[in-house]
């Protein structure tokens, strides 16, 4: 959604915030710009476009000053245009702001702005609040003062970087309801949308929370409350992710590079969770109405989770899109209800705003998490981390595999807690899942195989994804990598919604990737594959048993494990499928067309 980083001390800025805006690319990239300050005045450069040409064409590294904001944006208000570019500055052209977020009262606060005489420059409502905080600056003489009060006239999200000329040691940063960190250096300061922004500096950070303000210098910070002025106490937490961590390390891409990670990353998701399950387990094995809530490949984990849930604790959670459940939900959350949210980024804006409602309603609220600090994990009773490290490439790969790792582990425990099913086949699932880095790495293996599969369908227009029981969310996850990162038009759906409906859609040579592991259903998806074969689809299928062969034109020959655990593997060659159309189809896969890592609007 737009990415912030400042910076403050004795690097020249420029190159700390370009470096730090290009990390934070995955956030937004159809403009850019950086503000910096040298002998009291301050220096703009922006400009729609990707950072790597505006980097050049701006000449972005000749800034002056040792302090300085830069942004990266995902255009809200207004076009993506060079004027609508961040940072905003006021009338005076003293005071600078880069802002990720909404403000939802912008144009009333914007009509009362013209009124007094405010010059407006650009579409967005960002610049609403630095001329609302030029305009305090007429009743209050100190810069903080006027900038607190301007502020709570805010309504709606709002992560900020504030430069003010005349305010030479500072730098001012904003939070609510959009993330924000501090990187504590020696001697300078950082502060970002994300960590990865300043990673190569410092792994000392602190987390602002909602309603809260930091004024920085190049030696200190102090966070406070933007209401009452208060100063607040916060913990400086040294985080383990690496720099190496957060670049591309030879792969082309951080996508390839996140789908390659994945045995390790689900390594580090179970070795993570294994002290803690059993506790988390206990603590909610006693609710009965429980509900998964999250967006995208998060929403998709959650599918899976149902699964999981139904067939190993004999509970039947409702799986629910988070920004439906707000709406539709309210009235049957209450202190009996469990609410599992699944988030990567733990950010995500209908994903927060429902862990928000359910705690209001008095539910118990487990977040399952990748970034360590982030809003879900504050305000949620029980959190589970991925531990998958950063991702940066805005199609989820590695966060998605995690998450399935840890929903199997919760059901794992708690399954066991509740004698729901013999230990004997408990134990085995688990002796199945701590061999899963190695079932990944065979699927890996078959890299070569799909691009050339790739080639041969790069010119296809749609595609359909079929899955039955555990196997749909499969085949909803493939479908959506497919769409958002190649823009060919695909389907993901229960192979035997196939008959009632979209069947009419399928012609010659239409792609139908089913998704087949041996189960409880193997039989009826052989069934559903020969409809679709008999109507002329192009049968690619995924699965461990021979009897594939005899209805498939091209056949991804998968290891054979547990059905329940199958999500886990058989989405791998659907990342590589996703990943090489991309490619060969021209786009940047970590930068898909319109779309952000995390979503911080509703
Ligand atoms: C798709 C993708 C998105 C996210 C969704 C939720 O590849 O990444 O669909 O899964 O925006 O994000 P989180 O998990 O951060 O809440």
């Amino acid at each position: 959604m737009c990415g912030i980083i400042g910076y403050i001390g004795e690097r020249k800025a420029c190159n700390v915030i370009v470096d730090g805006l290009k990390r934070l690319e995955y956030r937004g990239y159809d403009s850019v710009g950086v503000v910096t300050e040298a002998d009291g005045k301050l220096h703009i450069k922006k400009g729609a476009g990707k950072i790597d040409e505006l980097k050049e064409k701006l000449s972005l590294l000749e800034m002056p000053g040792k302090r300085g904001i830069g942004h990266t944006r995902w255009a809200t208000h207004g076009i993506p245009n060079d004027v609508n570019a961040h940072p905003h500055t006021d009338c005076s052209g003293e005071i600078a702001i880069v802002h990720n977020g909404i403000i939802e009262n912008y144009l009333e606060l914007k009509e009362e702005l013209l009124q007094k005489g405010h010059k407006f420059k650009s579409d967005t409502d960002t610049e609403v609040i630095a001329h609302l905080i030029e305009d305090a600056l007429k009743d209050f003489k100190n810069f903080e003062d006027a900038l607190r009060y301007a502020l709570l006239r805010l309504k709606g999200s709002f992560a900020l970087g504030i430069i003010y000329t005349r305010d030479k040691e500072h730098l001012y940063f904003v939070r609510n309801e959009s993330p924000l960190v501090l990187g504590i250096g020696d001697g300078e300061m950082f502060a970002a949308s994300d960590i990865p922004a300043f990673l190569p500096y410092t792994n000392k950070v602190v987390f602002l929370d909602d309603g809260e303000y930091a004024v920085v210098t190049k030696n200190s910070f102090v966070v406070k409350d933007l209401k009452t002025g208060k100063i607040k106490d916060k913990k400086v937490h040294e985080i383990s992710w690496t720099l190496e961590m957060a670049e591309k390390q030879g792969f082309p891409h951080f996508m390839l590079k996140e789908i390659h990670e994945q045995p390790k990353a689900i390594k580090e998701a179970i070795y993570g969770n294994a002290e803690v399950i059993d506790q988390v387990a206990r603590e909610i094995a006693n609710y009965e109405k429980i509900f998964i809530v999250a967006m995208g490949t998060s929403y998709h984990a959650a599918i899976v989770g149902k699964y999981l849930f139904q067939r190993l604790t004999k509970k039947a959670p409702v799986v629910e899109d988070a920004s439906e459940f707000r709406y539709e939900f309210e009235d049957l959350v209450d202190e009996n209800t469990l609410v599992i949210a699944i988030t990567q980024s733990g950010e995500t804006a209908d994903t927060l705003a429902a862990i928000r409602l359910a705690k209001k309603r008095g539910a118990k609220v487990l977040s399952i998490v990748n970034v360590v600090g982030s809003m879900a994990t504050r305000i949620s009773d029980l959190v589970l981390y991925t531990h998958a490290g950063p991702e940066i490439g805005v199609a989820a790969t590695k966060t998605y595999t995690t998450q399935l790792t840890v929903l199997t582990m919760l059901a794992i425990a708690l399954a066991r807690h509740l004698k729901t099913v013999d230990e004997e086949y408990l134990r085995e699932l688990e002796a199945q899942l701590y061999e899963m880095p190695k079932y990944v790495e065979v699927a890996l293996g078959y890299e070569n195989k799909i691009k050339a599969l790739a080639e041969e369908l790069k010119e296809k227009r749609d595609f359909f994804y079929i899955g039955r029981s555990v196997s749909l969310a499969t085949a909803l996850e493939g479908a959506l990598k497919l769409k958002e990162i190649s823009y060919i038009h695909a389907e993901g759906l229960s192979a035997g919604e196939l008959k009632h409906g979209p069947l009419a859609l399928i012609e010659d040579g239409v792609p139908v990737v089913a998704v087949a592991p041996s189960g409880k259903t193997f039989d009826k998806m052989m069934s559903n594959i020969q409809e679709a074969k008999a109507r002329g689809a192009l049968i690619i299928s995924l699965g461990d048993n021979e009897e594939l062969e005899k209805v498939s034109d091209i056949v991804i020959k998968m290891p054979k494990v547990n059905e329940v655990l199958s999500p886990i593997v058989y989405i791998v060659p659907l990342q590589l499928l996703a990943y090489h159309l991309a490619v060969l189809r021209g786009n940047d896969p970590d930068k898909p067309r319109n779309l952000a890592k995390s979503v911080t609007v509703e």
